[in-house]
């Protein structure tokens, strides 16, 4: 090595050390924030009295302590899988006690079982965080990061940090469709429900911008019909339930329409919607070249956020068609 070249390497790291201390150490990994239902929450609802909780085996058979955890999972969940990607620990449920300090800069999970993009949705659970209350506990999140690193750092750290949100699938299937004539269906035929819900969904990310999101994935709603709990009620024959398929193929289009409004908006690629359906499907119809499916995906995301580039430049190939 250049000596010179040695010499400034030297300098700045003493720079880094003196400026910065502690915070060089904290500053490797990207802080990731979580929001949404059970596909994402990894633990909050076991400090809820609801009954949408995975605190009992099957849940986590496949975890690595083999316990349950409050993921809804037999395993990690994706918010894991990405942490791993990030270089980080999984982040900690909002709700957990041990979320102090340093494991505040990791970032937090505000996810919660049978949440959706409308206040009525999941109603029956009683007693979970719903998304006005996630983004609440974002602002509170980021008071108590102020007080730790001051503003312009907590500020630094929230901008820079990975955002996941994942809604939508509970507005069908523990709202619009949980009981035959719900009050909703009643309400909305399927198109102008989506469109409704669309609208609601729009004024979230909007609310997570104004709160310093800046690189979020939008997860769009897998095939809903193939849930197998909506298999066991609505299927006779083991195919998937039609009502529940259109349902996600309403939203999906209209979730990417929503997400380039906003990005053109703002004049820049903030959002980028993944492809929930597409995965599930290339997933199921070729296993052996998409065993490591979210892996491969993974990597995509962040070899775009290691370039420093929103994750959208090299995320295309994974984003829904518009039409
Ligand atoms: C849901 O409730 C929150 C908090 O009460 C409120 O701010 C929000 O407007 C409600 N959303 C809808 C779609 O009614």
């Amino acid at each position: 090595m250049h000596p010179s070249l040695l010499l400034l390497l030297l300098l700045c790291s003493l720079v880094c050390f003196l400026a910065l201390g502690t915070l060089c150490a904290v500053s490797d990994a990207r802080a990731f924030f979580i929001f949404g239902d059970s596909l994402v929450d990894n633990g909050n609802n076991n400090y809820l009295a609801t009954t949408a909780r995975a605190d009992a085996p099957p849940y986590g058979i496949d975890y690595p302590t083999h316990r349950p955890t409050g993921r809804f999972s037999n395993g990690l969940n994706i918010p894991d899988i990405i942490s791993e990607y990030l270089g980080a620990e999984s982040t900690l449920p909002y709700l957990s006690p041990e979320l102090q300090g340093e494991k505040l800069l990791v970032g937090a999970n505000f996810a919660s079982a049978g949440i959706g993009i409308l206040n009525d949705t999941g109603i029956q659970f009683v007693n979970i965080i719903r998304i006005s209350r996630q983004l609440l506990y974002f602002e509170e999140y980021q008071e108590r990061v102020s007080a730790l690193l001051g503003e312009d750092q907590a500020k630094k750290l929230v901008n820079q940090a990975l955002v996941l949100i994942t809604l939508g699938g509970n507005d069908f299937v523990n709202n619009y469709y949980l009981v035959p004539y719900s009050v909703r269906s009643r309400e909305f035929a399927l198109p102008d429900y989506v469109q409704f819900i669309i609208f609601e969904y729009k004024k979230i990310l909007t609310r997570l911008y104004d709160l310093g999101a800046r690189r979020v994935i939008v997860t769009g709603t897998g095939p809903l019909g193939c849930v197998p709990a909506e298999l066991a009620v609505r299927s006779r024959d083991g195919s998937c339930a039609a009502e529940l398929m259109k349902a996600a193929d309403l939203f999906n289009p209209q979730l990417v329409h929503i997400v380039r409004d906003l990005n053109s908006q703002i004049g820049s690629d903030v959002f980028t919607v993944a492809n929930a359906q597409r995965m599930h499907f290339d997933y199921i119809s070729n296993p052996q070249a998409y065993g490591n499916c979210i892996k491969l995906l993974l990597q995509q995301i962040f070899i775009a956020l290691n370039d420093g580039e929103p994750p959208g430049r090299h995320y295309r190939f994974h984003i829904v068609p518009a039409d």
